[in-house]
């Protein structure tokens, strides 16, 4: 097998890329299932660095989320330097608001994951022959529901997943208002939406985000099995 079929497993060697159906988590990894009912946000933070070979696996990751018409229209913005992170706080949080910020420990993240959605891409895969006539090939606004975010999406839990596999905290957050100005900041190309950040770093004693307290819904509640 050529180098470039192999890719980095979250228990470390180079595992060959497959779509083999098997149980995982055998090799003594943290089990998917596990993983998942682990997660939590985390929003506290030591100062210790993060490998960089870690982030590139947990990128990596991300880069392999499902999309529509495999568009793949997601892009990582890697803040993973002091000067970096530090840009992105002083343009989402001047230092003058920072006192009455609540979670401080939040903004020693080591790295920051900017995820950012290409609409155009989308666009342009569904002018493509194979799916032309779907129609949603003329423009964003025919798109009944926007892939390009629920593709973004599924790259972040990626990410988030990934972390919990190997131990770092993250956490997700929106830009809100700042998605322009981060965009200048770090020049990201016209056309890009701003899907949200994820914090990563080495998780600190921590305090949990004001939802935290809202009960998980049942089982019963959100399923509506054969019909609602
Ligand atoms: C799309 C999205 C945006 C979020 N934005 C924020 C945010 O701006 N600030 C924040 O503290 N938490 C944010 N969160 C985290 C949620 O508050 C958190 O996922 C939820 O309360 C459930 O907690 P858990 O993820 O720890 O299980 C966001 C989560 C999602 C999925």
């Amino acid at each position: 097998m050529p180098e470039g079929d192999a890719v980095g497993g979250l228990d470390g060697p180079m595992l060959p890329e497959t779509s083999e159906h098997r149980p995982i988590g055998e090799a003594g990894g943290v089990e998917l299932e596990d993983a998942i009912r682990r997660r939590r946000m985390v929003r506290s933070f030591t100062d210790e660095a993060v490998p960089t070979a870690l982030v590139d696996r947990l990128v990596d990751l991300a880069r392999r989320a499902p999309s529509a018409g495999n568009s793949q229209g997601w892009d990582l913005l890697v803040l993973d330097t002091a000067d970096a992170t530090a840009r992105y706080w002083d343009v989402t949080l001047p230092a003058g608001r920072r006192g009455d910020f609540g979670w401080p420990g939040l903004l020693r993240a080591p790295v920051l994951v900017v995820v950012w959605a290409d609409p155009g891409a989308y666009v342009r895969r569904y002018a493509e022959s194979d799916k032309a006539a779907t129609g949603l090939g003329e423009s964003p606004g025919a798109w009944p529901v926007p892939y390009w975010f629920v593709d973004a999406g599924a790259a972040v839990e990626h990410l988030l997943l990934g972390a919990v596999a190997v131990g770092l905290g993250a956490c997700l957050f929106g830009l809100f208002e700042h998605e322009v100005s981060v965009a200048a900041e770090f020049g990201v190309p016209a056309g890009r939406r701003g899907v949200g950040t994820v914090a990563l770093g080495w998780p600190a004693p921590d305090r949990p985000g004001t939802s935290a307290g809202r009960p998980r819904r049942s089982l019963a509640d959100v399923v509506h099995r054969g019909r609602w």
